[in-house]
């Protein structure tokens, strides 16, 4: 077991789906949680549910495509918490739609949240890690970034920009012992692709797509979440800048 006890973890989107597991998997071998979402009863409920895995967990209502809002509260979690370790970036979604489909008022939505959010994170948590000369960061891309995804094309340019920042990340802050590193979830069973699922061609493509996962099943949000605590622990100290998919195979990058 991977032991994350007196380690501070911040995680956007901590709410539900994915970033819900990966708060229960970094809980579970002792992390103390800060959830930043927009999901107040959500994430009050699973803040209660970490804290009975006996570690600190906090939620802040907080937009994090909103700048001043994301310095705010990482300033408040530094007091609240003392110190940030480990900063998860997981918030994220996506109007599934043809390219020249899709509304263009939904570009700035769907480039905010999936590429400058964790700009903005970043931006506000490493100076703290600079000066601690220690940090883990880990963004949660997609395998729609690496490879391209029908019915995703201004999502996966953003979450393509999310790998390029992140190994930039990792070279700039290297020689401060702080890593970055992206894990990139295949299909995986979330509130998101359960309401996706009720579209006529989004649930489509998840069908389809479904199919052909030579582990011959969807992801769940603990999958994705093992491998965030892997990149989290002393034990990949020596591995930044790596881009890993957790996708049941269907993509072999
Ligand atoms: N589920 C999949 O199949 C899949 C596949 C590839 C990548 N991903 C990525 O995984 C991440 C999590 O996806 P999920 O399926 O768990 O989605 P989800 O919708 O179930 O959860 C996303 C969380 O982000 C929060 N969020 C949304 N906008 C926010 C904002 N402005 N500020 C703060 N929080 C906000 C939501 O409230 C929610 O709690 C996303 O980055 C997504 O792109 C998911």
């Amino acid at each position: 077991m991977l032991e994350l006890k007196g380690k501070v973890a911040v995680v956007t989107g901590g709410s539900r789906g994915i970033g819900k597991g990966i708060c229960e998997v970094l809980a579970e071998q002792g992390a103390d949680i800060a959830i930043l979402d927009i999901l107040e009863e959500d994430g009050n409920k699973t803040a209660s549910e970490l804290a009975e895995k006996n570690v600190k967990a906090s939620f802040y209502n907080c937009d994090v495509t909103n700048k001043e809002k994301v310095d705010q509260d990482i300033a408040q979690i530094i007091k609240d918490f003392g110190q940030i370790d480990i900063l998860v970036n997981d918030a994220g979604f996506d109007k599934i739609e043809l390219f020249l489909k899709l509304d263009p008022s939904w570009w700035d939505k769907i480039i905010d949240l999936n590429y400058k959010h964790f700009i903005y994170t970043n931006h506000a948590v490493l100076p703290h890690m600079v000066e601690r000369k220690s940090g883990r960061i880990i963004n949660i891309g997609s395998d729609a970034g690496r490879g391209g995804s029908t019915g995703e094309a201004v999502y996966s340019g953003a979450k393509g920009a999310v790998i390029a920042f992140t190994k930039t990340i990792a070279r700039e802050f290297a020689r401060f012992q702080i890593t970055s590193n992206c894990v990139c979830p295949g299909p995986t069973v979330t509130p998101m692709t359960i309401a996706q699922a009720d579209e006529d061609f989004a649930g489509k493509i998840n069908r389809a797509v479904e199919g052909a996962i030579p582990l011959r099943r969807l992801g769940q949000p603990r999958d994705i979440a093992n491998a965030v605590a892997f990149f989290a622990s002393e034990e990949a100290g020596y591995i930044t800048g790596q881009i890993l998919s957790v996708s049941g195979g269907l993509t072999m990058f």
